[in-house]
């Protein structure tokens, strides 16, 4: 298959190099087009520099007050310039950094919303085999961790990482230049050392992060799943096996996070004893400079609050490194979703389709969902615009497929299928989906209410049209009849509905967007023999002049089409009206008879029920 899943693209060999691709999708987005945004970011870079010039400048002042107060001799005399200075100074310092958070806030929060309509706008592009394959807590907790991750990541980075840096340079620089190149040189050996240990058991640590987050999915997934079938666990009594399958997923995350805490113990104590070093080890260098009479008391103080100054936000990089390898994970996962492949796209400078009349041509179409099964064999038929057409056969012999591919999820393998002599493949996706309207067979709402359901077909219907769509499905005197009307919520799904409820609803939004083209995939299969029987007057009179194809299972349904196709096993076995099929006696007019019986019980079993519902 030619999907890529997302090894392919981030090998677990090369992680470096994958963390620098996510980081790399990422930057244009914190360098957005819009002038006033790049404004922010290169003010809050100002403010940065500026705070960290500020807090090295800090202890310098700290050790002048020091030393005014420490001279043995004379008379000391209070630095009252150096100490307001210095409350002055830690003032600026602290505004700066805030001020620098304001600034760039609205920068990633406008980076944090942009990826996030990316993704979600190319997870509807991909195709349906994509989405059939995907669980959907799955892909919705990749988004809701990948931009929390990108939260964090610039949080950070911005304002942890790059700080420090410029901190360690300015410190470093102060140091050789006050005293001597060893002060600087132990200090700026000391944090390398550092780093490298920290670097060196986080990379080791990260397997351990990884199946936490797999098996946190894994539960999470499998609890979706549990609960969305509620009703299937129940009929099976299954709630033990569901409850040990969550168990298992929660088992697996425990024992990870274990091992998880306790790495982390390990690398935070390393981290400590690398840092104690090397602060005494200039300390001691300071102790001896004061002793030797080369350096004053003031200087002792200023070592020790510079390196006490510098550890402390390096003492939290330990902590921010595992952040943001973490937060880079979770966006890895979430880009990975933006380099799926977009199986069914649209041609480069593709034309949208041009309606006239809607005829509908499938030339000699094949076609298999997977390589080693092919459900469609050699389909033709034709649909002459305003006309209508019914497909009938055993399930599964292809019926529903054939409407999946004339709405485009899924190419044909060989053939063709066109629209008033237009490859489908060959117009953009949205003015071919915008000229069919499908009534599908498993139809699944919003959970929202019904009139935002009927309005679906049109978002920007009126309600008196939403009304009138649903007054043609036949539903609109059962939402008068309920307590809240067409502000009725529909449920999770729409399963608060009955499935004949459901089938007018998608009926009704079908109408209301008035496509040229109209496919019924068992439209009506869950209504009753009268409603059915209502609703075929009504969807004659919606498809009169309009391209229709109608799926249907009860025969009954059909009798008036332009053609009647039966379709056996992804074969077209029987082709004609309904009178000449019946005519020829083959597979249609068995169906017919054995459709015949049933259909006589069945009026009369409603037909009992009806008198009892009266009595
Ligand atoms: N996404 C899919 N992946 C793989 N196979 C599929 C997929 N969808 C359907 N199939 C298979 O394709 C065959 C045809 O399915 P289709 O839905 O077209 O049948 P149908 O004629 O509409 O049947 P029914 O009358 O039961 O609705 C079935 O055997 C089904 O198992
Ligand atoms: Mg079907």
């Amino acid at each position: 298959m030619r999907r890529r899943n997302p090894s392919d693209y981030f090998p677990p060999t090369g992680q470096q190099h994958s963390d620098w691709r996510t980081i790399r999708t990422l930057l244009p987005y914190l360098w957005p087009p819009d002038p006033q945004l790049r404004l922010r970011v290169v003010g809050a870079m100002l403010l940065l520099a500026a705070a960290k010039v500020v807090n090295v400048w800090i202890p310098v002042l700290y050790k002048h007050a020091v030393d005014a107060l420490s001279v043995r001799d004379a008379a000391i005399v209070v630095p009252i310039g150096v100490v307001l200075a210095y409350g002055g100074a830690r003032v600026m310092a602290q505004s700066f950094g805030e001020l620098r958070d304001a600034l760039f806030a609205k920068v990633g929060q406008r980076a944090i919303r942009r990826v996030a309509l990316t993704v979600f706008r190319h997870l509807h592009r991909l195709a349906l085999r994509f989405h059939l394959d995907r669980q959907t807590g799955g892909l919705s907790r990749s988004i809701e961790r990948g931009t929390k991750g990108i939260e964090f990541l610039l949080n950070f980075m911005m304002f942890n990482i790059l700080p420090t840096l410029l901190e360690i340079t300015l410190v470093c620089g102060m140091l050789w230049r006050l005293y001597d190149v060893r002060f600087a040189l132990v200090t700026f050996l000391t944090i390398v050392v550092y780093i490298g240990f920290t670097l060196g058991v986080t990379e080791w640590r990260i397997k351990f992060r990884r199946t936490m987050n797999e098996t946190d999915q894994e539960a999470s997934t499998k609890a979706i799943d549990s609960l969305l079938n509620y009703e299937t666990v129940k009929y099976f009594g299954n709630e033990e096996h569901e409850a040990q399958r969550f168990d298992h997923a929660l088992q697996r995350y425990e024992s990870a996070a274990v091992v998880s805490k306790t790495t982390l113990s390990m690398l935070n104590i390393g981290q400590g004893v690398i840092i104690s070093v090397g602060l005494t080890a200039v300390m001691l260098m300071a102790a001896y400079g004061v002793a030797g009479g080369k350096m004053k008391v003031g200087d002792f103080v200023l070592v020790n609050t510079y390196l006490i100054q510098l550890y402390l936000p390096l003492n939290f990089l330990g902590f921010v490194y595992r952040e943001i390898k973490q937060s880079l994970i979770d966006m890895e996962s979430m880009f990975v979703l933006l380099t799926q492949y977009q199986e069914i796209a649209d041609r480069p400078g593709a034309p949208a389709l041009t309606v006239r009349g809607g005829e509908v041509v499938f030339e000699d179409v094949r076609f298999g969902y997977g390589p080693d099964r092919e459900i469609l064999k050699g389909i033709s038929f034709r649909v002459a615009s305003g006309r209508t057409v019914a497909i009938v056969g055993p399930s599964g012999a292809g019926k529903s497929t054939l409407s999946r591919l004339l709405f485009r999820f899924y190419d044909v393998t060989t053939g063709r299928i066109l629209i008033d002599g237009q490859d489908i493949r060959e117009v953009t996706q949205s003015s071919l989906r915008a000229a069919i309207g499908i009534v599908p067979q498993d139809t699944v709402l919003f959970n929202d209410t019904v009139s935002y359901n009927i309005a679906y077909g049109r978002p920007s219907a009126a309600f008196d049209e939403v009304e009138q769509a649903a007054r043609l499905a036949r539903i609109h005197d059962f939402v008068c009849s309920l307590p809240q009307g067409y502000a009725t919520r529909v449920g999770e799904r729409g399963l608060k509905l009955s499935g004949g409820e459901k089938q007018r609803v998608a009926i009704a939004r079908t109408i209301l967007k008035e496509p040229r083209i109209l496919l019924f995939d068992e439209a009506t299969s869950a209504l009753d023999t009268h409603t059915e029987r209502e609703i075929q007057v009504s969807l004659r009179e919606v498809s009169r002049n309009r391209t229709t194809l109608v799926i249907a299972h009860r025969l009954s349904t059909v009798v008036d089409a332009d053609e009647i196709l039966v379709l056996e096993q992804g074969r077209i076995v029987e082709r004609g009206r309904h009178d000449t099929l019946l005519a020829a006696d083959g597979i249609y007019a068995g169906m017919w008879r054995k459709q015949q019986e049933t259909a006589h019980l069945r009026q009369e079993l409603e037909q009992v029920l009806e008198e009892k519902e009266t009595v």
